[in-house]
């Protein structure tokens, strides 16, 4: 991105001055810069001095007119937003705050199934009505992927009512559904596109990544900068194009929740990442293009290992594909995916992101080089040559646990109701009023005003069997909070 201006920090070098005055403070955060008192921790020491309140000086993350506005306006130019708001509480956040300035009660939003669980809360918090729609399933892997033209097309001419249609983009696994053409299709319609882009922040800065949401000409978008753009864990950004919606719309919604004191660590750290982005990101994403290549190449050729990349591309639920993702199947090995996943970092010092019933997905983002990548790549070798061929391929009912139970009631309607706890056996038939989900990926295997099915609960206690972490409202392990009817 050749912009002069992209070399400017506004917020971080204000932030930076700021720190560095000899400034007697009577205003909050109550440690003064001075904590510890003794100096027995650096790290402490060093963090404290960049925790700041808004000042003048400092501007006001909920009203910016000074660094923080100056900040936003770089961002939105990055990733060609008419506007940016900084956020500190993640896409979580964002994404809520899209559906809030979208969507007001008892209007309707059309989802795919395979939401975070974020959407879903979205959805309970503004009272709007879901249509679900179906995203295309890979069976093979055993993962949900993006929505098809066709699919978007039928369900606009079911609810051409509907006030916005969210989608993700990409999916947790790289798939990337036809924007361009779904954009089109639904501002033909007049329905807003709000865009999940949690896993997309470096769509805009490598020529042949996926194009980001804000260049098709998406409405609105949630960026997690801190996933695979390189700032602080919870920082994000909402996107904004002026079209069927006034930015004070967003505005509004995001200072209905959003802290009135927001940390500048996160808020410097969305201004430095921006820049790096813009003006080095082509640079290193050419570089590590290659190494991703190479290490997908390799990993393809591993006995009893496969990891997607742009051959899957089918132009419907797969119609692009994000190559930074490595959604590595394992269970030809006689392995779920959970059991690599663990294996990954207990035997061989390697995270991974997450594990789904056949897979593992590893992200590679910024901060790799082919030295990490073949820190992974060794580390399955090494997991393939102790299981290919001593044991049967791990199956499972995988097409069971992706039909979705129905939605009965709104999810607010259900989330409001007087409830009852029940143990999840016995509650099949009943309507739930919580969600229930593995983390990550935070993708519900309920939500509240669905019925509980028996696949539903054969899915869930699968996942016991998996030892994931399972999330739910109930603090009960296997009861869930049903509506009393
Ligand atoms: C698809 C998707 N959307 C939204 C979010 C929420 O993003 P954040 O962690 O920035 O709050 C996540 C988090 O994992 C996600 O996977």
């Amino acid at each position: 991105m050749k912009n002069a201006a992209m070399d400017e920090t506004p917020l971080y070098t204000a932030l930076k001055e700021y720190a560095a005055e000899d400034i007697a403070h009577f205003d909050v955060p109550g440690h003064k810069k001075r904590l510890p008192l003794d100096g027995s921790d650096p790290f402490w020491s060093e963090i404290v001095k960049y925790d700041a309140n808004s000042t003048k000086e400092l501007d006001m993350l909920s009203n910016p007119g000074g660094i923080i506005a100056k900040a936003e306006k770089l961002m939105a130019q990055a990733y060609g937003a008419d506007e940016a708001y900084m956020l500190v509480n993640g896409s979580t956040f964002g994404v809520q705050a899209m559906i809030l300035a979208a969507c007001g009660p008892k209007e309707k939003i059309i989802l795919p199934r395979n939401i975070h669980k974020s959407a879903i809360n979205g959805v309970i918090l503004s009272g709007s009505i879901p249509i679900f729609i179906e995203p295309e399933i890979d069976y093979d892997y055993g993962i949900a992927n993006g929505l098809t033209v066709e699919s978007v097309k039928k369900v606009l001419a079911e609810h051409n009512d509907a006030k916005a249609l969210f989608i993700v983009h990409p999916t947790y696994y790289g798939a990337v559904s036809d924007m361009s053409s779904i954009i089109k299709l639904c501002h033909a319609h007049k329905v807003a596109v709000l865009v999940d882009e949690a896993h997309g922040a470096h769509f805009p800065f490598y020529p042949d990544f996926p194009k980001g949401a804000m260049a098709l000409g998406a409405d609105m978008s949630a960026v997690s900068l801190h996933k695979t753009g390189g700032s602080l864990t919870q920082s994000s950004v909402l996107l904004f194009n002026r079209g069927l919606y006034q930015s004070h719309q967003v505005r509004t919604a995001i200072n209905l929740m959003q802290t009135t004191s927001a940390s500048y660590l996160l808020l410097a750290s969305l201004d430095l990442a921006r820049k790096n982005l813009a003006v080095q990101g082509r640079q290193r994403f050419t570089a590590l293009m290659k190494y991703i290549e190479e290490a997908k190449r390799e990993i393809n050729s591993i006995p009893g290992m496969s990891v997607l990349d742009r051959s899957c591309i089918n132009g419907a639920g797969i119609y692009d594909y994000d190559e930074t993702k490595f959604v590595i199947k394992v269970n030809a090995l006689g392995l779920s995916g959970f059991e690599a996943y663990d294996m990954l970092k207990n035997e061989y010092n390697v995270q991974a992101e997450l594990a789904e019933t056949y897979v593992v997905l590893a992200i590679a983002a910024v901060g790799d080089d082919k030295k990490t990548l073949d820190r992974l790549v060794d580390a399955l070798r090494g997991i393939s040559k102790r299981f290919w061929g001593k044991k049967p391929a791990f199956i499972v009912p995988v097409a069971d646990f992706f039909e979705k139970p129905k939605a009965v009631i709104p999810p607010r309607e259900a989330y409001f109701s007087p409830a009852k706890v029940l143990p999840l056996s016995e509650a099949v038939g009943e309507i739930s009023s919580e969600s229930i989900m593995i983390y990550p990926p935070g993708i519900p295997l309920i939500v509240p005003g669905e019925r509980i099915t028996e696949k539903v609960v054969a899915h869930y206690e699968f996942y016991k069997t998996q030892h994931c972490v399972l999330m739910s409202d109930e603090e009960r392990s296997g009861f869930i909070k049903v509506v009393r009817e």
